[in-house]
């Protein structure tokens, strides 16, 4: 998949990051809470400019490991990311994520981009398995996925020590396969 132009859903823009997003993503790179539970350190300007640069400006989804990180863009501001990484092209499997600035969670706007993401893989990728990995804390991020429709399929026991952090974390994997996504489509028809 060429990702070659944006996505729009109803109130947000999707497109690659590109370095001139900085501002506005140090903003939310620089919280605490945003970071709490991803594997990502708090990042003052320079360590998100280098962060960014290595994000930016990714376009092709080919291989295994390639990704994807698109900017949710509201009203011309970047106010959270969405990262799409190809896990594996021979077992079709997609893994998908997201992160918002907290002013601006709580309105579905992370569930309204991530939904947008699901016809990329499964459509434009043909992805058999799409999932997503966090940490079994992250009730805000289990609400999306479930919001999506996804499973939870796996619980790995203190999986991640993060710096700072005095416990191990367990993990947790949500899953959605193209069929399942199919048979609802089917149950939500009309008639
Ligand atoms: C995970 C994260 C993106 C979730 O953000 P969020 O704003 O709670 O999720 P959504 O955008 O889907 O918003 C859903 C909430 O908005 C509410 N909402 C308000 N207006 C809405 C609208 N117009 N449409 C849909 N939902 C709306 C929903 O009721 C829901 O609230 P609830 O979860 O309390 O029931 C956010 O907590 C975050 O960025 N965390 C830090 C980074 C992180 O941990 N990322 C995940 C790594 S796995």
């Amino acid at each position: 998949v060429i990702f070659d132009h944006p996505i729009r859903t109803d109130r947000l823009v999707l497109r690659p990051l590109r370095s001139s997003d900085i501002d506005d993503v140090a903003a939310y790179q620089s919280i605490p809470d945003v970071v709490r539970y991803i594997p990502w350190t708090v990042k003052d300007r320079a360590a998100a400019i280098t962060h960014l640069a290595i994000r930016s400006d990714q376009t092709r989804v080919e291989s295994t490991g390639d990704n994807l990180a698109l900017a949710m863009e509201l009203e011309g501001r970047v106010v959270g990311d969405l990262t799409f990484v190809y896990r594996s092209p021979e077992n079709r499997h997609v893994e998908i994520g997201w992160v918002l600035h907290p002013h601006f969670q709580g309105r579905g706007l992370a569930t309204e981009g991530a939904r947008a993401l699901l016809p990329l893989a499964f459509d434009g990728l043909g992805a058999h398995r799409v999932t997503a990995t966090l940490d079994a804390r992250n009730t805000a991020s289990a609400r999306v996925c479930e919001r999506l429709g996804m499973r939870r399929e796996a619980l790995f026991r203190e999986a991640v020590h993060q710096d700072g952090d005095v416990q191990w974390a367990d993990t947790a994997v949500y899953a959605l396969l193209a069929r399942e996504r199919l048979d609802r489509a089917t149950a939500s028809a009309p008639g």
